[in-house]
């Protein structure tokens, strides 16, 4: 097998070299330009010649919704026009994912003085993250390929979304992750979902390097955001947003950095959405890292954007525990193109955001919550202000890292931090009496 996409005749879309601009029908198994070794994307070439009109797109999304067929149920297949077509829509691999709530943050409002404030939750996907926007997408085309083996590297959410749609797609699941560095609850995905599972002795960027050596020596498709049908498949975010907000563009979007992937997808589609006509303006988009894992932060600030500045990734948001991120190249450029900002959080903001998204009876994983402490770093800057409208892209669901959570609420975590007092809700431990409840329930009222 000696490329990912044997291209049907029909085929909608083509590769293009993001560096060069080298456009080719099939790409390698590293998915890098055979020129200069750069990432692909994908691109549509017939929309140049004849765009897809916006207004029968929104009102075929709108109708696929009242379908019972598997690929209308999806929210990623259902907007399959703006995707890399099938031959038949049953080919996809399909969990019924995307359809995310769109939640409004009341409290989260209050508390930032920003009324129009809400939250598009991927953590409500079938695995608990939006990986599987991009998974449904990429392993559908895996099989396609007539692949056997798919294979990851990964913080945890791509192992575990993975490992679920190589099953569903009768594939096997290659996963490696760092050993000790991903939280039990994504290990667990992985290996219920059946996945052949290595616990690497290194980092995030380490287990991808290896990935992307063996792709080139074994008949293994891989399955990260590399892949540019991952990142096809998470535009959808963006497409079911916009039609839930009635079209009406927000003034920002703000999703965490890791290995930049995410950010990269839904800028494409903001990008695609403009030129379409489905939307008049972009909303800036905007990319919160760690602190302790800022490698976009710096390679913006310190190099203009122009080289890759990678850092020595350490947090305990481990899913965005990445010093190396992949797509930088993407990410940078989109920020560019909707005039977006790349801030950095502490761990105590990270901490502190979480639990006030959990407070909302939301809930979000710990790289979710930079978004919101982005969000107030970005409010104090002027660049965001408080009459404009702002979505949180909330990426992982709260049950993704229960360790951090419960690290939390009984105070092992930052046990000194007066702030973050009154957010910890810590379990009480009682004697199996009628009045031990009731003096607690007193003592909290
Ligand atoms: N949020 C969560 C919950 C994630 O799992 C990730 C990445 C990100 C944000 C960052 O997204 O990498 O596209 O910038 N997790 C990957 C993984 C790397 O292996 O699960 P990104």
């Amino acid at each position: 097998m000696s490329s990912t996409s044997t291209p049907a005749r029909q085929a909608n879309f083509r590769f293009r070299c993001i560096a060069c601009g080298d456009g080719s029908d099939a790409a390698g198994q590293d998915f890098r330009c055979g020129h200069c070794g750069d990432l692909l994307e994908i691109t549509y070439p017939a929309w140049k010649e004849s765009k897809p009109d916006a207004a029968a797109l929104k009102s075929s999304w709108r109708d696929r919704k009242l379908s019972s067929k598997p690929a209308d149920q999806s929210g990623v297949w259902r907007f399959r026009d703006l995707l890399p077509a099938l031959e038949k829509d049953d080919q996809a691999i399909t969990l019924r994912e995307g359809n995310t709530p769109l939640y409004e943050l009341p409290q989260c409002a209050r508390i930032t003085g920003v009324p129009g404030l809400f939250a598009k939750h991927q953590g409500m996907n079938p695995t608990g993250s939006f990986k599987d926007a991009g998974m449904t997408v990429a392993a559908t085309f895996a099989r396609i390929a007539g692949f056997k083996w798919v294979a990851c590297a990964s913080t945890g959410n791509t192992s575990a979304s993975m490992a679920a749609y190589a099953s569903r797609g009768g594939m096997r699941g290659l996963v490696l992750v760092p050993e000790g560095k991903i939280s039990w609850s994504k290990l667990s995905q992985a290996l219920d979902y059946g996945a052949v599972t290595c616990q690497l002795r290194t980092d995030f960027d380490g287990c991808l390097k290896l990935l992307q050596e063996l792709v080139k020596r074994a008949p293994v498709y891989q399955l990260n955001s590399i892949n540019p049908f991952r990142l096809e498949g998470q535009k959808t975010l963006a497409l079911e947003l916009l039609e839930q907000l009635d079209w009406q563009v927000p003034d920002h979007m703000i999703v965490p950095g890791g290995n930049l992937g995410n950010s990269s997808a839904i800028g494409k589609a903001l990008l695609e959405m403009l030129e379409l006509g489905l939307i008049s303006r972009l909303p800036k988009l905007s990319v919160i890292q760690a602190e302790g894992a800022n490698a976009l932060v710096r390679t913006l600030r310190e190099a203009g954007g122009k080289r890759l500045i990678s850092v020595p990734a350490e947090t305990r948001a481990t899913a965005i525990r990445i010093g190396n991120p992949a797509s930088w190249k993407k990410a940078a450029h989109v920020l560019e193109a909707t005039g977006g900002a790349c801030e950095q959080v502490s761990e105590v903001e990270i901490a502190h955001a979480k639990a006030e998204i959990g407070a909302e009876g939301i809930g979000c994983e710990p790289a979710s919550a930079v978004t919101l402490a982005g969000l107030k770093k970005l409010l104090k800057q002027g660049f965001v202000k408080p009459d404009e409208s702002v979505v949180l892209v909330l990426t992982g669901h709260l049950l993704k890292d229960p360790d951090f959570t419960i690290d939390f609420h009984r105070g092992d975590m930052f046990p000194q931090n007066a702030s973050l007092s009154a957010l910890r809700h810590p379990p009480v431990v009682l004697d199996a009496t009628l009045d031990a409840v009731i003096g607690t329930l007193k003592q909290f009222e």
